[in-house]
């Protein structure tokens, strides 16, 4: 192994310091020679190895040049957007070097529910290298990356035809490939689209054109990586900066820190403080730990300001004359990545820039085929389906449209329960229309009604199967109730769904919608000073945690009615399991639709230990 020496390191470390960096993504599967191409150049460029990344850190740490951190940084901190989005997604990044440029490229498994590794990477990406097998030609797979690497803005197109040597370096069959292609992606709005005849077992067209394709005029795949046009790439515009936490060393010292999303700042600079908008001056911009006299986009600094003014983590410093919009209806493309499927209504945790805010697609507005392109009407969204959505956040939010911004408009949508990135999607622009809705401020409120029925407002929210008890449970409760004095209503699945919700059936998005009614409706009576008692099925997760946060800690009492399902399918009281397992009954609850039984419920009746009679004095004593 070649040993590096700290002359050596010193060198390497100037020299990649003064490369334009790019970054590219790579679309397609093993089987379309992926690997192979990206071992090749990794091979015959100057690759940076695990091993020589190994010595460069042992050399440093010994030399003593800038210590370990310095050298690592400098060769992965393009990683540090990924990094700070907190995406956990297997994404394998690389990274090599020219004599022009260094290149960090992220290596996306190629199978078709991988596009949201892809995604990942996009997010940044200068350049998508889009593989396709020249016996193969562009496959709904190829189409599918593509509107992908659109959407997501990265403006310029690789086509690599790889495998060429086993078409026998056929002209014409490039060049079919190549006008589909170009056919395809004329609507996507792509920069540049450039189409390279390959073949990554030999290396033809890799480093240098091959004399076996003498009929390709064009440059070899790292010529076309050294020249590509990066300059709209990058970032311009006004001043932004996400804040992604405050550093208070001392008392006497207070810094914003964050990476410059757009534009520049210079001390003296006014900004604004977003969304709460007040104004003050850049006192001074440091790189580390010194003063510098200007930052720009995609540097990481520290800024001190002239004010003491209270911002935190996730909100934006921006130029004070042109300061971004703050919303919270959006209408978005959506990249859903998960394998349950999307459903309006549901609550998801949007994480844009540094901030974190509780979100829900309000409605679908169409999605898109990803071979045609074609508009088609959509409920709910599958696994890498792509769609324009309407979005409604729990707060506002400082943003800029993506195609301003990526920083500031592009965001991932996240499970609340297993954390996990199911979406990824881009703001196009904000719908005004909830903001001209402004709460109506009544003289009379909640503890005035409560206090005129003298009682304390709740909502007790039965769930479980059907054929459980609920609703028998719920009603021997409400006449306990009763009898004390207490002012109550009873909302029962079966009633409500013949009135209020006698629209919606039993499909995931149904049931969402289902429950996100019912919750409301309870809300309204808790805010009319009621005790409410809710007896719905409410199978999932998600929408009794919706359920719960509309209210205030003590007001939510959830009971979970637990009768095993044999049970529920022995009693049968309305014949329903009988039908469900004959196949005339779809979507029923515990037999082809799931239940999902509380983690943590406030009460958990267990019926085989008591009759709905007892359990109810129970549910009174707990509540008192
Ligand atoms: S929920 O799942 O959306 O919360 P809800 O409590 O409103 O359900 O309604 C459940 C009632 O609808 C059941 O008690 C049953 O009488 C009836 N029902 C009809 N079809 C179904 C079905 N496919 N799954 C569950 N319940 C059904």
């Amino acid at each position: 192994m070649h040993v590096l020496h700290a002359q050596d390191v010193a060198a390497f470390v100037h020299d990649q310091r003064n490369k334009e960096t790019v970054r590219f993504i790579t679309c397609g599967s093993i089987d379309d020679g992926k690997s192979t191409l990206i071992g090749r150049l990794l091979f015959e460029s100057k690759a940076i190895f695990d091993d020589q990344l190994q010595s460069l850190r042992t050399e440093s740490r010994q030399y003593g040049t800038q210590g370990e951190r310095v050298e690592l940084a400098l060769l992965v901190d393009g990683l540090q957007a990924e990094r700070e989005q907190g995406i956990t997604i297997d994404v394998a990044y690389r990274f090599f070097a020219t004599d022009r440029r260094r290149y960090i490229v992220a290596d996306t498994p190629g199978h078709e529910q991988y596009t949201r590794n892809m995604a990942t990477g996009a997010s940044t990406a200068d350049l998508a290298v889009i593989l396709v097998d020249a016996r193969k030609g562009v496959l709904t797979q190829t189409r599918r990356h593509s509107r992908i690497a659109a959407m997501m803005g990265i403006p310029h197109v690789l086509l690599a035809v790889t495998k060429m040597d086993l078409v026998g370096f056929d002209e014409p069959a490039f060049d079919a490939i190549a006008d589909e292609y170009r056919a395809f992606a004329a609507g996507l709005g792509f920069t540049s689209i450039q189409a390279i005849p390959l073949s990554g077992l030999d290396g033809d067209n890799v480093l240098r054109t091959s004399a076996r394709m003498p009929w390709y005029a064009g440059p070899s795949l790292m010529d076309y990586l050294d020249a590509v046009d990066l300059r709209e790439v990058r970032e311009e515009g006004r001043f932004r900066m996400p804040v992604q936490w405050v550093s208070r060393p001392s008392l006497d010292f207070r810094g914003f820190c964050g990476r410059v999303a757009t534009g520049s700042v210079r001390p003296g600079d006014a900004v604004r403080v977003l969304p709460s908008g007040v104004q003050t001056r850049v006192k001074a911009v440091l790189s580390g730990f010194a003063e510098v006299e200007v930052a720009r986009a995609g540097d990481a600094i520290t800024l001190t300001l002239a004010d003491e003014i209270d911002t935190s983590r996730g909100d934006v410093l921006a130029a004070a004359e042109a300061p971004p919009e703050v919303a919270d209806q959006f209408e978005a493309s959506l990249l859903w990545m998960a394998a349950s499927p999307m459903t309006p209504g549901r609550h998801y945790l949007m994480k844009l820039g540094c901030r974190e805010v509780t979100a829900k697609v309000t409605a679908i507005k169409f999605r898109e085929d990803v071979n045609s392109g074609a508009r088609l009407a959509a409920r709910t969204l599958a696994l890498n389906e792509i769609a324009r959505v309407n979005l409604s956040t729990a707060a506002p939010l400082v943003f800029e449209p993506y195609r301003v911004s990526r920083t500031l408009g592009g965001f991932i949508l996240i499970d609340k329960l297993t954390y996990q990135t199911v979406g990824a999607g881009m703001i196009e622009f904000a719908l005004r229309r909830a903001s001209n809705i402004h709460w109506q401020a009544l003289e009379l409120n909640k503890a005035t009604r409560a206090a005129q029925k003298n009682q304390t407002p709740r909502c007790i929210w039965f769930t479980g199967l059907s054929g459980s008890g609920k609703s028998t449970i719920a009603n021997q409760l409400e006449k306990l109730l009763l009898a004390e004095g207490r002012h109550t209503y009873l909302l029962d699945g079966d009633n409500v769904r013949h009135g209020l919700n006698r629209d919606l059936g039993f499909t995931e998005a149904d049931r969402v919608e289902n429950i996100r009614r019912v919750a409301e409706v309870a809300r309204l009576m808790i805010d009319a000073g009621l005790i409410v008692l809710v007896s719905f099925i409410s199978p999932f997760r998600s929408e009794r945690a919706m359920a719960r946060d509309l209210f205030a800690e003590s007001e939510f009492v959830e009971v979970f009615v637990d009768t095993p399902i044999e049970e529920c399918e022995r009693r049968d009281v309305k014949g329903l399991y009988a039908k469900a397992r004959r196949g005339e009954l779809k979507n029923f609850t515990g037999i082809d639709s799931p239940y999902e039984p509380p983690e943590a419920p406030e009460i958990h009746v267990r019926t085989c230990e008591g009759g709905p009679g007892d359990w109810a004095e129970r549910i009174l004593k707990t509540i008192g």
